[in-house]
């Protein structure tokens, strides 16, 4: 086998290298650097000496052992600083939803270039709402006609202690994308809104044709759920958070923001309700960006054609009051998982006779400009390689200091970090590309656009996309990542201190087995899902028993974020110093770091969770491969993935080594041959993710491409592995699984040669 000679021609790097350390020292050192000017393969920086020199002592890559380059810990140094405080409050002091706060935006370049970074604005010209005008009151019949027995203000209580929650340029409460209309109707109790639920519903023979629709939140993302209302025929949705959902609640004796974690019973949710998991960015573009004068098409196959407002629960609590012993007991539908937390009532479906809801909402829809800033720190490699960075600024109220402005704060940090180490002489070996994008809250539109405009640069030449949303909402480190990472990722996690103990990696790994599934919900969507670019998403989260995040709330601000989420702005200082190591790692090694038998492993596994749920009657139906069973075909792409997950083995096998052989000292023209066949083989790497796009893209979602991870149909944020196969499994289509068992058979075939030609 060709991995043998390879392996032959390496021969044991490790003794030889600690041998040569002992004897030849400093001589060696010097050697590498004379060997690096001569063979011209690589500029050479102080940083580039100092690493390599140190590097040629290990052949292990030292941070599998926990230990810092000289270069990540110059970086790490210069986070001992910390000034994400600063930035949190900058960024939380003004309104700044998508396509508002131009302060904020030139702001943001002007730091950029302050920080060295070569830095441009770029506007999209995007169809979006905002809000003009919105009421909510409960109506009852009685002998004299309709009286209006409630109001809603739909306001949050202003906070003496809390700036943010003041002043006369709050940002009403609305849904992104919503319909304009104005409504009365009598109004159902409909759970999460999940498909599941509406289907329950409606087996129980609750009337939803001309309804109002009151859900609560959580489960799924908000937009599905006016969607699955809309095709229930409901003609009006409010949303609101129940204090089931939350482990702090008042009724259990918990102080409320901002006296304690349980949440604000004033707070209401706002956010998009476009249909996230068609396709996101621009609704009247879809697929193409939109500038000037675009094509426009009607958007209502992704945004809503009725009306929506989100409400807060002690607002929502005398309209389903009103509910009680009407229609069905929810218990009778689906159990406990239907009933809330709000007190003085049980929870019923309705409708109630004589009482009905007036839903008004206002909302000004045009073309108007959002703003994406970009900042790069040119590479020394050429070739024209990046690697993509990114956080979203805009946010849905004036603060927003969890969503997005954490990560906004933890990502300048990791700029401030690499230009101190740029005033050093340091350069990256690949472009770093950095960019604030602005609208995801909408529906991730200035990352989506940008995609979606530079398709054909981004696929030739981008090697991943490290995104950063909320960075801090709670202590709880969550990641989810394209596979490939996985090693990186990993590696990082021993080198940063978790602020209550031990290394991130002890808490991460403490509590899960492996990084997360990508779905969506924020801005790798189009890098990954549409484009094929392996990408990986990150931040600490608020999990169950921390303090409520008052999510899209006026309560997310830096008032909470200081008191009550990170006092101290330790988690911020974290996340920085983990997204900057990856970022290094990505970009510094020779031999780009992906680990493809990881990749090979997970598909197995999805592989296998798919097939047991395979129906027995569908066994014998052909899959429409040349007279094949979809049990043949099973079998196939289950003996392919076999030999994926051989072939992936050798070929990380194979990269390792030409990692070792590239730091130990050899003569110049080893180098110089070495220098390619590593070219070589990073030029496989960088486009292995892309292999898993299938142009055609999902079933009814075309936007959609990656056949291994995407939004999940009905749930929005959580991504669901082998769609292709998994909805089909799901509407029982035993065609559409014989599709995609070819589709996904030819890919890992496919996969499989490419690696198997590392070496020629
Ligand atoms: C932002 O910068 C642009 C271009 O320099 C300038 O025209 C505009 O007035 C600035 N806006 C604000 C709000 O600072
Ligand atoms: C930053 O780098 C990207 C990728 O190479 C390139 O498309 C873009 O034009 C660069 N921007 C600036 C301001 O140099
Ligand atoms: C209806 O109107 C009559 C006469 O105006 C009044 O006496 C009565 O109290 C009203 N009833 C209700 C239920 O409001
Ligand atoms: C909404 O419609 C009702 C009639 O159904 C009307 O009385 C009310 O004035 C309307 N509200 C607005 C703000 O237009
Ligand atoms: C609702 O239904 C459940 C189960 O059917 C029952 O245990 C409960 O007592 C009912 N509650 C009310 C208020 O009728
Ligand atoms: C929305 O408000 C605008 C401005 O106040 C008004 O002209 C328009 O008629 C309103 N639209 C609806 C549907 O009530």
């Amino acid at each position: 086998m060709a991995e043998n000679d390879v392996e032959k021609a390496i021969a044991s790097p490790s003794d030889k290298s600690h041998r040569n350390t002992r004897r030849w020292g400093r001589v060696l050192q010097l050697t590498i650097v004379t060997l690096f000017l001569v063979s011209c393969v690589d500029f050479v920086f102080p940083f580039a000496h100092k690493i390599t020199a140190d590097n040629a002592l290990q052949t292990k890559d030292p941070s599998e052992e926990g230990i810092a380059s000289p270069l990540e810990s110059a970086f790490l140094g210069a986070l001992d600083e910390n000034l994400a405080g600063v930035w949190s409050e900058k960024y939380t002091s003004v309104p700044h939803l998508a396509g508002q706060g131009v302060e904020l935006v030139n702001w943001t370049a002007e730091k950029f270039r302050e920080y060295g970074l070569k830095t441009d604005i770029e506007s999209f010209d995007i169809y979006l709402n905002y809000p003009v005008e919105h009421g909510l009151s409960l109506l009852k019949d009685g002998r004299n006609g309709t009286r209006v027995e409630y109001t809603a203000t739909l306001e949050e209580d202003r906070l003496p202690d809390d700036p943010t929650t003041d002043g006369d340029d709050l940002v009403q409460a609305f849904h992104g994308y919503s319909a304009s209309g104005n409504v009365t109707a009598e109004y159902v109790y409909v759970n999460y809104g999940t498909r599941e639920d509406f289907e329950l519903l409606k087996s129980a023979r609750v009337e939803l044709t001309g309804k109002i629709a009151v859900a609560r939140y959580g489960k799924i993302f908000r937009g599905l759920k006016v969607k699955f209302a809309q095709e229930a025929g409901c003609v009006g949705v409010l949303i609101y958070s129940d204090p089931g959902d939350d482990y702090y609640r008042e009724s259990r004796g918990d102080k409320a923001y901002p006296e304690g974690p349980a949440r604000n019973p004033s707070s209401l949710q706002r956010g998009s309700v476009q249909f996230l998991s068609q396709n996101p960015g621009d609704p009247t573009t879809p697929g193409y960006p939109s500038q000037g004068d675009v094509k426009r098409v009607d958007p209502h196959d992704s945004i809503p054609s009725i009306p929506s407002l989100p409400i807060s629960m002690r607002e929502v609590e005398p309209i389903l009051k009103r509910l009680n012993g009407h229609g069905l007991n929810v218990t009778s539908i689906g159990g406990e998982r239907w009933v809330g937390a709000l007190n003085g009532f049980d929870y019923w479906t309705g409708p109630a006779p004589g009482y009905s809801l007036n839903l008004y909402n206002n909302q000004s829809y045009d073309i108007r400009p959002i703003y994406n800033v970009y900042g790069n720190i040119s590479g020394t490699d050429a070739g024209g390689e990046y690697i993509l960075v990114g956080n979203h600024r805009d946010a849905w109220i004036k603060g927003g200091a969890s969503d997005p402005n954490s990560g906004s704060a933890s990502m300048l940090e990791v700029i401030r970090a690499f230009s101190q180490l740029m005033e050093q002489g340091w350069k990256p070996r690949k472009t770093i590309v950095f960019a604030s994008w602005d609208g995801e809250e909408y529906a991730l539109l200035g990352s989506t656009e940008f995609g979606e405009k530079y398709a054909e640069d981004l696929k030739a030449n981008c090697l991943a996309y490290l995104n950063v949303d909320v960075s801090v909402s709670g202590k709880t480190l969550n990641i989810a990542s394209s596979p490939l990472l996985n090693n990186i990722l990993e590696e990082a996690l021993r080198l940063v201190e978790y602020p209550e103990g031990g290394t991130l990696h002890d808490h991460y790994f403490g509590r899960k087995e492996k990084f997360g599934i990508l779905g969506s919900g924020s801005d790798y969507t189009v890098f990954l899902e549409h484009l094929g670019i392996a990408s990986v998403d990150m931040g600490f989260d608020s999990s169950f028993k921390e303090p409520v995040y008052h999510y899209h709330s006026n309560y997310d601000s830096y008032h909470w974020m200081s008191t009550m989420c990170d006092p101290g702005f330790k988690l911020h200082n974290a996340l920085a110093r983990y997204l900057g190591l990856v970022a290094l790692k990505l970009s510094e090694r020779k031999v780009t770091g992906f680990k493809v038998s990881d990749y090979a492993r997970e598909l197995d596994l999805y592989f296998k969770e798919i097939e047991d749920r395979v129906p027995i009657g569908w066994l014998r139906v052909p899959s429409g491969q040349c007279k094949k069973t979809i049990a043949d075909s099973l079998a196939i792409v289950g003996d392919r993935l076999e030999k994926l997950k051989k072939r992936a083995g050798s070929f990380d096998y194979y990269a390792q080594e030409l990692q070792a052989l590239w730091d130990e000292p050899i003569p110049w023209w080893k180098r110089i041959a070495l220098h390619y066949r590593i070219a070589g083989l990073n030029y496989k790497l960088r486009y292995l993710e892309r292999m898993f796009v299938h142009e055609e893209g999902l079933e009814g979602r075309p936007w959609f491409k990656h056949i291994v991870y995407a939004a999940g149909r009905d749930t929005g944020y959580e991504g669901f592995a082998l769609p292709g196969l998994k909805e089909a499994l799901d509407d029982d289509d035993p065609v559409a699984f014989g599709k995609w068992l070819r589709i996904i058979g030819r890919t890992v075939k496919n996969l499989e040669k490419t690696l198997k030609h590392a070496k020629h």
